[in-house]
């Protein structure tokens, strides 16, 4: 069968879905709620694709081809629909992709992953992890303003983290044998644009975080887990979005982690509801009430019938392996 694409004939067996037919003809059609063999149903709306024969916008993940189909994919009108897509669900969704530490420092250290080890009591790989991001090796905290100190997420709790304090101590550590090879990946692999952040806390969220996040240095432990495989970002980073024009309008608590089984967690204020993992387990993750208000929860009993591979199917750093 023949359709019309951008103008020009493409041949299609008719037996797969349009947007698997546009991406392998080589048109770069977003997805979120769709993945390749495996169940879904369209929600998240970012491959719209216009049919010009019919003057319909469709979600190009839920239609297969038809005789006669006349398919706009990449002009203004549906790229600037997919990007709305885009800003919508970012607005119901509270996270920082990278911490705002690490994003600030002139000096490109990884702040964040710096004290995250600092936390954990890894001292030989947080030093190890500093020295791989400076060039030339010497410390340039002494001297710089603290921009990681003022950009701190815990200033809209109570204060910052001491920052500079905790780079120096690690500094002072004596160094590991080698590096490790986790410092090695995090010295190549440079902070990608943010698109995605935390939103205002409310009184009770601070006091929340507070308890949380008490010891060693009261960092909040800011980065997305699941930022390297998350699609979202990656979608939003590719329509330009920096932040959602539509604020922020989720009220689910943040940065709520809970364990499901094994590696896996969830973070429900990083869900952006498209049903992938209720549709692919068998009794597990559930939708909970309907329209704005609807959630994606899992019963305690339901945990066991969940495993791990659910969180390459996640489309955002909801479900992660940890
Ligand atoms: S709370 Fe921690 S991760 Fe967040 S900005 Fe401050 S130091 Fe960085
Ligand atoms: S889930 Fe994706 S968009 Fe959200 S904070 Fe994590 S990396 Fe960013
Ligand atoms: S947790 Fe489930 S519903 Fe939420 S974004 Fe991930 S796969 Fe989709
Ligand atoms: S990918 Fe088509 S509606 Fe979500």
């Amino acid at each position: 069968m023949n359709i019309t694409v951008n103008g020009k004939k493409l041949e299609v067996s008719g037996q797969r879905l349009l947007i698997e037919e546009l991406r392998e003809a080589g048109y770069d059609i977003p997805s979120l709620c769709y993945a390749a063999d495996a169940r879904h149903e369209p929600s998240c709306m970012v491959c719209m694709v216009r049919n010009e024969a019919t003057d319909q916008m469709l979600p190009s993940c839920a239609i297969y081809p038809s005789e006669g189909m006349c398919i706009d994919a990449t002009s203004d009108e549906v790229t600037s629909l997919r990007r709305m897509s885009l800003e919508l669900l970012l607005s119901d969704h509270r996270a920082d992709c990278e911490a705002p530490c690490t994003l600030v420092c002139p000096a490109g250290i990884d702040v964040a992953k710096v004290i995250s080890y600092y936390d954990e009591g890894r001292l030989a790989e947080a030093k190890a992890l500093l020295l791989s991001n400076l060039s030339p090796p010497t410390l340039p905290c002494a001297t710089c303003k603290a921009t990681c100190e003022k950009a701190c997420r815990r200033n809209t709790v109570d204060q910052s983290v001491s920052i500079r304090e905790i780079i120096q101590e690690v500094a002072q550590t004596p160094p590991p044998a080698s590096p490790s090879r986790l410092c090695m990946a995090a010295s190549q692999s440079p902070a990608p644009p943010s698109p995605s952040k935390l939103g205002r806390f409310s009184e009770t969220e601070k006091e929340r975080l507070k308890q949380i996040y008490s010891q060693p240095s009261r960092c909040l432990h800011c980065a997305c887990e699941g930022a390297a495989k998350c699609k979202l970002r990656e979608w939003a980073t590719k329509a330009g979005i920096k932040a959602s024009p539509f604020g922020k309008s989720s009220s689910l608590p943040v940065k709520e982690q809970q364990h499901i089984i094994g590696r896996l967690w969830y973070e429900p204020a990083k869900c952006i509801r498209c049903g992938l993992c209720v549709y692919n387990s068998n009794d597990g993750f559930t939708f909970l009430r309907r329209g704005f208000d609807m959630q994606i929860v899992i019963l305690e009993q339901s945990k066991k019938n969940v495993d791990e591979r659910l969180a390459e199917l996640c489309p955002t750093g909801a479900l992660y392996i940890l």
